[in-house]
C-alpha cells in the first residue's frame, strides 16, 4: 500500500502536468486560474485510494481516471457558482465574477473536454466500465443541479427530496470516484459496489457538512460567502429541519424570509438565529453522522483486510469533520 502523501503527491504532479495552451487567453487563462487555486483534492484521492485498496499491480494506472475525476469536479463548480450567483470559491473571486459568465460557461465546457481527455488514457481495456460509470454519474450530477436549483422556487419539499437530490449532485461523483479506482484495482464487481456505497454514503454526510459550513463555517477557511445558500432560497437540511421543527408563527417568519430577496445581510443573520433557536445544526449533526456510519457498514463488506481500510475510515471521519 500506498502512504498518502504519496498518492496526493501523484495527483498534484498529474495536474501540473495537463498541458493548458496559452492562447485563446479568455479560454485558458479562467481554466489555469481555476485549477491553480487548488482544493482539498479529495475525489481523485479517493481513486487512487480505490485503486491501492485492491493493490492495483500499478497505482499510476488510475492516475489519468483520477485527474479526469477532479477536471469533472473543476468543471462542476465553474458551472454551479454562476447557477448559484457564488462570489467566492476556495476563497477566491469565482471565474464568472472576474471574467463574465459568457467566458466562465466556456471554461467549463473546456473542463469536462479535457475530463474526458484524461479518462481515455485509461488502460484499453477497463475503457469501457470505467465510460459506463462516469458517464452515468455525470448525467445524475446534472439531474441532481437541476433539482436543487428547481427546489429553490419551491416551498414544499421534503427532507426525502432533499436527500434524493444531494444524492445526485453530490454523493454519486464521490461514490463513482472511489469506483473507478477500484475498478483500476481489478476488484470484484460486489467489492466495486460496497465501494461505490461507502462513498455515496461519504458524500451525503459531505453535503450535509457542507450545508452546515455555509452557515456557520469561517469564510475565511471555508473559502465561500457566509449564508450563500440562505440568500439563494436553497432548500438545505438545516432550512427543512427548521421548517419541520418551527411553530406556526416561527414558519411564518421564516417563509416571510424565503419571499424576501432584498435585505440580504438581515436575512441572513435572522434565518441563522431562527436556526440557532430551533437546532437544527445538531440536527445535522446527528443525520451525518448516521450517513458516515452507513459508510463503515460498506466499507467492513469489501473484502479486504481491515487494515488496509483504515486510510478511507480516516479520510471519512475527517470529510465529516472537515471546516474548509
Ligand atoms: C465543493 O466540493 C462542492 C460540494 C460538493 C460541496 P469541495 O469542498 O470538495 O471543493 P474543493 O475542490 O475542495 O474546493
Ligand atoms: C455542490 O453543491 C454540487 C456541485 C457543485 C455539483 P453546492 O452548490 O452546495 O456547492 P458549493 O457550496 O457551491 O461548493
Ligand atoms: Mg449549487
Ligand atoms: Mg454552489
Ligand atoms: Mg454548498
Amino acid at each position: 500500500m500506498h502512504d498518502m502523501l504519496d498518492l496526493q503527491q501523484r495527483i498534484a504532479n498529474g495536474l501540473a502536468n495537463i498541458d493548458i495552451p496559452e492562447r485563446p487567453q479568455n479560454l485558458y487563462a479562467p481554466i489555469g486560474y481555476f485549477m491553480r487555486l487548488g482544493g482539498k483534492r479529495i475525489r481523485p484521492l479517493l481513486t487512487l485510494m480505490g485503486a491501492d485498496l485492491f493493490g492495483a499491480p500499478d497505482v499510476e494506472r488510475a492516475v489519468p481516471a483520477a485527474l479526469a475525476i477532479e477536471l469533472f469536479h473543476n468543471f462542476s463548480l465553474v458551472h454551479d457558482d454562476i447557477m448559484d450567483k457564488a462570489p467566492l470559491r476556495r476563497g477566491q473571486q469565482t471565474v464568472h465574477e472576474k471574467w463574465g459568465a459568457d467566458i466562465a460557461i466556456l471554461a467549463g465546457d473546456n473542463l469536462l473536454i479535457m475530463a474526458y481527455g484524461q479518462l481515455a488514457r485509461s488502460p484499453a481495456g477497463k475503457l469501457p466500465a470505467l465510460l459506463e460509470s462516469f458517464n452515468t454519474m455525470a448525467t445524475e450530477v446534472c439531474e441532481g443541479q437541476q433539482l436543487d436549483m428547481d427546489y429553490e422556487g419551491m416551498d414544499a419539499i421534503a427532507i426525502a427530496d432533499y436527500l434524493h437530490m444531494i444524492r445526485l449532485k453530490t454523493s454519486v461523483l464521490l461514490g463513482t470516484a472511489l469506483k473507478l479506482g477500484a475498478i483500476l484495482g481489478d476488484a470484484s464487481e460486489a467489492d466495486a459496489q460496497y465501494c461505490y456505497d461507502f462513498g455515496v454514503n461519504v458524500g451525503l454526510a459531505f453535503q450535509l457538512q457542507d450545508d452546515i459550513l455555509d452557515v456557520y463555517g469561517d469564510p475565511e477557511r471555508f473559502g465561500k460567502q457566509r449564508g450563500g445558500d440562505i440568500l439563494a432560497n436553497k432548500k438545505t437540511y438545516l432550512l427543512l429541519k427548521a421548517l419541520e421543527l418551527a411553530d406556526a408563527g416561527t414558519e411564518a417568519e421564516l417563509r416571510g424570509w424565503l419571499a424576501n430577496d432584498r435585505d440580504g445581510d438581515a436575512k441572513v443573520d435572522r434565518v441563522t438565529e431562527i436556526y440557532d433557536l430551533l437546532g437544527v445544526r445538531q440536527a445535522t449533526e446527528s443525520a451525518k453522522r448516521a450517513y458516515v456510519s452507513h459508510a463503515y457498514d460498506a466499507l467492513a463488506s469489501i473484502a479486504r483486510p481491515d487494515d488496509s481500510k483504515r486510510p478511507l475510515q480516516t479520510l471519512a471521519q475527517s470529510l465529516m469533520d472537515r471546516m474548509q
